[in-house]
């Protein structure tokens, strides 16, 4: 029978990367709760229409990469390409923000997109992100933006540049729509057939058409449309950035690929990655988004970041982001025999109580190879249990180099204890 494979696109998180993964995401944690986020999850699937009217439909993830189906109460369903649509769903009808506001919230999860697969780019991924809702400040822009570069920094990733862009408000895009139109009606014939349609449904997306690059960077920048309200809403952002040390390279070809956005824009680029195509993160301010769903004007800002890519990123560059983890103790017995079995299993027990990872091998294996098992493992010690320790309640010590020692059962966790020195984080 043929083997069944994954599903290309997809792939599995397995030892040793997930020791990297968790620490990632526990990092991730870690620097948002110190600024005041809180976890949110929200489902994988949502109604199509979520994405379709917040996400848009003239977008590439709206057109052609979402993971479509009728449930069987006919219902068009999607399995969420991103976070943001969902969370501001969840909050404006939940009523949270009579409670908070803004409300502050970070997540993690899997997203999904129907690209073609290649290094980086998935179509089962996952994204650490954060939203900031409720409130519209250049300060909070300035917030998100030194979250994602906090985070970065504790990951000890180096070469990520922020390039940063206003996209104005609803006047000045239309403004840049049309300044946009008048400059690549003329080329028409040379766009490519995507470009070509583009022009007649999004044409802010020209500017990252890879084909026609050459064109774009000859294209009007939304800088000189910006009204006066939005140049100076994108000046303190950028003030804001330089006194929280953040450094961003403004770039007025910046566009995202989601409709959602307004005012500032921005990615995290790494130097080792081709620019937009690749970027580690993204994200920016959603003004308009809430009232797309259908509910009051409520303003927002966020980023997510690609963690696969991150992971990708940090193994190139040679940065080791292995979990710290506990120091392990594997407890064997030298036969299967019953009686060791047991002994064996309350001493472990005796272990993880006060603490410490214990992991039992009570198999038919022979001792040297149990040994080696638990070398492989980067055990710190071993105790071994044989027909002699269960008749005198004790276990012998043994550590890598070292010879053996017996220990008395009873206060077998203080001698593990002193001999490593630590216990476990999670206790
Ligand atoms: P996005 O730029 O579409 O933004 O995605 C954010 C990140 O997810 C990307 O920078 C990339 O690292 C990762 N990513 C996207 N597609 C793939 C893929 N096919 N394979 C692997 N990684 C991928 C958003 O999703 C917005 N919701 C961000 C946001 C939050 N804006 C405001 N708040």
């Amino acid at each position: 029978m043929p083997r069944i494979v994954a599903v290309p696109g997809t792939h599995d998180l397995l030892p040793p990367r997930s020791d990297a993964w968790e620490r990632l995401h526990r990092i991730h944690r870690e620097v948002a709760v110190r600024h005041g986020y809180r976890l949110a999850d929200t489902p994988i699937f949502e109604f199509t229409d979520l994405f379709e009217r917040g996400v848009g439909t003239g977008t590439d993830v709206v057109e052609k990469e979402m993971y479509t189906f009728v449930d069987p109460g006919g219902r068009s369903l999607t399995l969420r390409p991103e976070g943001t649509a969902g969370m501001v769903r969840a909050c404006l009808s939940a009523g949270l923000l009579q409670q908070w506001r803004p409300l502050r919230l970070h997540y993690a999860g899997p997203m999904f997109r129907r690209e073609r697969p290649q290094r980086g780019r998935y179509r089962q991924f996952h994204q650490v992100g954060i939203e900031c809702i409720g409130e519209r400040s250049p300060q909070l822009d300035v917030e998100v933006v030194e979250v994602g570069w906090r985070f970065l920094q504790a990951l000890g990733l180096d070469g990520v540049s922020v390039q940063l862009n206003s996209l104005g408000d609803v006047a000045d895009r239309s403004r840049y729509r049309a300044a946009l139109v008048a400059y690549y009606d003329p080329h028409r014939p040379q766009l490519c057939p995507d470009c070509r349609r583009r022009l007649e449904v999004n044409p802010l997306r020209l500017l990252d058409c890879k084909r026609d690059a050459t064109l774009a960077e000859a294209a009007p920048v939304v800088h000189e449309v910006l009204s006066q309200e939005s140049a100076s809403y994108f000046d303190e952002v950028l003030r804001g950035l330089r006194a929280a040390d953040v450094p961003v390279a403004v770039n007025p070809r910046l566009v995202r690929g989601l409709d959602y956005y307004a005012h500032t824009a921005f990615e995290f680029w790494h130097r080792s990655m081709q620019g937009a195509q690749n970027a580690l993160g993204g994200g920016g301010r959603y003004d308009g988004l809430a009232e797309l769903l259908g509910y009051p004007p409520t303003p927002g800002v966020g980023y997510a970041f690609g963690v696969e890519r991150l992971l990708l990123v940090l193994e190139d560059t040679g940065v080791v982001l292995a979990e710290a983890g506990d120091p392990t103790v594997v407890v064997c017995s030298v036969s299967d025999s019953a009686e060791q079995a047991e002994t064996a299993a309350a001493v472990a027990r005796r272990l993880r109580r006060a603490g410490t990872t214990a992991v039992l091998d009570v198999s038919a294996r022979r001792l040297a190879r149990k040994l080696e098992l638990a070398d492989r493992l980067a055990a710190r010690l071993c105790l071994i249990v044989g027909d002699d320790e269960v008749r005198t309640r004790t276990v012998q010590l043994k550590r890598p180099g070292e010879p053996s020692r017996r220990l008395q059962l009873d206060t077998v966790e203080d001698e593990v204890i002193r001999a490593i020195g630590t216990t476990s984080k999670n206790r």
